[in-house]
């Protein structure tokens, strides 16, 4: 399933809102690029290209994350705490797969697809929305 980004998606903060939205073009990429990949049999070439999905992942969310955070202290977000124990998970899933791709190499693109897809539902779409609410009420509807 690939899918456009809707401004329904939007939690209300443009510079985080453009980056969820690098997320989902990311995950559309990987599943387009994965599509005929079988997941129980990737090739060595494959699984290359996993790891540097990873690593970009990675990278990304260590980038987006602290920004997404900053906005929450600034703006003295009470849930921060909870909130951010969802981020270092998921920056810890992400080093697990990363891990397991180099140990046993039993990563497949479909892990790392559907684990993405997952964030994007139950985080992106809850919490950063919750998130996103509040900084409206707090910041009076600018932001
Ligand atoms: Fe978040």
């Amino acid at each position: 399933m690939s899918f456009i980004w809707d401004k329904s998606y939007n939690i209300g903060i443009s510079e985080i809102d453009n980056q969820h939205e690098h997320f989902v073009n990311m995950l559309n990429r990987m599943q387009e690029a994965y599509k005929d990949t079988l997941p129980s049999s990737p090739s060595d070439e494959v699984k290359m290209k996993v790891y540097l999905d990873i690593l970009n992942l990675r990278k990304y969310a260590l980038n987006h994350f602290s920004m997404e955070e900053k906005y929450m202290v600034n703006s003295k977000y009470p849930k921060f705490f909870d909130h951010k124990k969802q981020h270092d998970a998921f920056i810890r899933k992400v080093l697990d797969l990363e891990d397991e791709l180099l140990e046993s190499q039993g990563v497949s693109p479909q892990n790392l697809i559907s684990f993405m897809l997952s964030w994007f539902e139950g985080h992106i779409q809850k919490v950063d929305k919750d998130f996103g609410i509040y900084y409206k009420v707090m910041a009076g509807g600018k932001t």
